[in-house]
């Protein structure tokens, strides 16, 4: 998703730090970036399609500018093209603009330009904003505010006037800004993690917020330009995590991390009770529990609303949010809604929040970026610590995910059963386990995926949601097709595809399922399939006469296998992945943070 940078600074290396913070918001994905460089009332601007190595790579703006704005845009309104890069600028070249979100009415508003004879270069919907600028009265903050009135949706923005040398002016309106200051820098970022190296504390944008920043000063305003008071929040080793160390990937580290990730859980959560507001009068009155998530966070949903229904007797389901809001779903003051997602800035989870509220639902989200929209709209928060996740595929937040929603399906038990399980201590059975996976057969098999036309992911159950994360981590990065369903779904139609160029992964971590997962095998060998089985289970010989290959993980209790039967799936995809040429952490078209609908 689109990655906005802001810099006012002494030095005369602006450009470089501009560049370098603009890289650390890479991870959010991008098809284009640009920026401008101010000096002397004249805008610098240079703009590239691609990588922003190749912004670099022609990059010669032989000035010495103190302030400047930078963009990395993940195409929505119109295609990847120079034109359509930010910054954007006005027609009297007055005002520049860099955007986050989407302006809904652009259209209307661009009508209205074009009745004032007011040209657009490209086809975004930004490119409003900047001529708008130009067109009002009043002094520079009013002609900002005037201008924001007339827009619908999202936004995210990082403005330069060319009468207002070294300042920043910054807007945000459901699309998340953050601005730091030290003795002699402003940085403005759409992420706090560039904050991590030079900055002790940060303000976030509050909604609907101007921000005048220069130097000396930082001064926020209201929609109705009052002076309003923001605290700032401290950095904290959340934002000072985003390194690679010895990987040449986030992914790999990513998936390595997985073990901190559990002891991080066990020591936050043994030391601070995240639970606590989730009483008996929470949750007697509740009659259903809907969980909600997109992607990789639905997955994990669904594996939760197992947990949970399974301990509580409680309906529960799970919904991708952009189809939830749209489906008339029934929410009152019994239903408890729980969100889930990494990033916590998700457009379409975090509508669904909204709406949510509006019904007077009880809420509660697990998300992992502290300092994020739906962390700070949820009156009871269950942080995942997983630290800072930088691939775009999401890999060990996943895990943190499972690994919370296990622990708090134990702990509504315990409350609506009058029970007394050391919850803590239940997830602790899993530091015992030996999370690695065996890299020699995952070498071997991501051989064998490469020289399949078709690949299946099935299981039962929550073996089931495995399949379904399994298959997402495959497509997000291999670009490999593949199909993820129940295994007793597979003779119901999609065994027609079944023949012998065709790998399935059988995932079977309950034993009194095995032997219907077996059976699907069968199905498959008949028509000449492929069968590797992901199994923690003891089976005998005997039974795995159809099965090529089996890959086994470490035991662990049968309640703890699906927390971490993904892992190998996630590495097999980084393997696979990495053979073919591709980065595991940058896939094409795909971002880490969804911040539109
Ligand atoms: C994007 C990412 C996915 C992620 C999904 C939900 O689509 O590419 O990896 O699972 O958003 O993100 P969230 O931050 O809400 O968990």
């Amino acid at each position: 998703m689109c990655g906005i940078i802001g810099y006012i600074g002494t030095n005369e290396n602006t450009e470089e730090i501009i560049i370098n913070n603009l890289k650390k918001l890479e991870y959010r994905g991008y098809d284009s970036s640009g920026i401008c460089l101010f000096d002397n009332d004249k805008f610098y601007i240079h703009k590239s399609l691609g990588e922003i190595k190749n912004l670099t790579k022609n990059l010669n703006i032989k000035i010495k500018s103190h302030c400047g704005i930078a963009h990395t845009r993940w195409a929505t309104h119109g295609s990847v093209s120079l034109n359509n890069t930010h910054p954007h600028l006005s027609f009297d070249k007055a005002w520049c603009v860099v955007h986050n979100g989407i302006i809904e009415n652009h259209l209307d508003l661009k009508k209205e330009l074009l009745e004032k004879n007011i040209k657009l270069n490209g086809e975004t919907d930004t490119e409003v904003v900047p001529n708008l600028l130009s067109l009002q009265s009043g002094t520079i903050l009013e002609a900002i505010n005037k201008t924001l009135k007339k827009l619908e949706g999202s936004f995210a923005f990082c403005i330069l006037n060319k009468n207002e040398k070294d300042t920043l002016f910054l807007a945000r309106k459901n699309s998340p800004l953050y601005v730091a200051k030290n003795s002699d820098e402003v940085l403005a970022s759409s992420d706090p993690v560039c904050f991590g190296e030079k900055y002790e504390e940060y303000f976030s944008l509050p909604e609907n917020t101007i921000c005048v920043a220069k130097k000396d000063k930082i001064t926020f305003y209201d929609f109705d330009l009052k002076q309003i008071k923001v605290k700032a929040t401290k950095v904290t080793v959340f934002e000072k995590s985003a390194t690679k160390g010895e990987y040449n990937y986030f992914a790999e580290k990513e998936i390595d991390e997985i073990p901190h990730v559990l002891n991080n859980i066990i020591k936050s959560y043994g030391s601070i009770n995240y639970f606590d507001k989730i009483d008996y009068k929470f949750l007697h009155n509740i009659n259903n529990i809907k969980l909600i998530g997109c992607g990789t966070a639905y997955h994990a949903c669904l594996m939760g609303a197992k947990y949970i229904q399974e301990k509580t007797d409680l309906e529960c389901s799970a919904h991708i949010a952009s189809e939830f809001r749209y489906s008339k779903p029934h929410i009152d003051k019994n239903t408890l809604c729980i969100f889930c997602s990494q990033s916590g800035e998700t457009a379409d989870t975090l509508l669904c929040l909204k709406l949510a509220k509006q019904k007077k639902a009880k809420i509660i989200s697990l998300v992992n970026v502290p300092y994020s929209s739906i962390a700070r709209q949820s009156n009871i928060l269950l942080p995942l610590c997983a630290g800072m996740e930088i691939a775009v595929i999401s890999t060990k937040a996943y895990n943190a995910m499972l690994f919370v929603f296990y622990m708090l399906s134990l702990h509504m038990y315990n409350i609506l059963k009058h029970k007394n399980i050391d919850v803590i201590k239940k997830l602790k059975r899993l530091q015992k386990v030996n999370f690695f996976y065996n890299i020699n057969y995952i070498d071997d098999i991501s051989n064998v995926v490469l020289k399949s036309e078709k690949i299946f992911f099935i299981g039962k159950g929550e073996d089931y949601v495995s399949a379904m994360e399994a298959g997402l981590k495959l497509k997000e990065i291999t670009y490999i097709n593949c199909v993820s369903l129940p295994s007793g779904e597979l003779k119901h139609g999609t065994l027609s595809l079944v023949d012998n160029k065709s790998l399935v992964f059988v995932i079977a971590t309950k034993k009194e399922l095995l032997s219907k997962n077996l059976a699907s095998a069968s199905e498959i060998k008949s028509r000449g399939g492929n069968i590797i089985l992901v199994t923690n289970l003891d089976i005998n010989e005997t039974s795995l006469k159809d099965v090529d290959f089996v890959y086994y993980f470490d035991k662990c209790c049968e309640d703890l296998a699906s927390m971490i039967s993904i892992i190998p799936f996630q590495m097999l995809a980084v393997k696979t992945c990495l053979k073919l040429g591709y980065s595991p952490d940058k896939p094409r078209n795909l971002a880490k943070s969804v911040t539109v609908e």
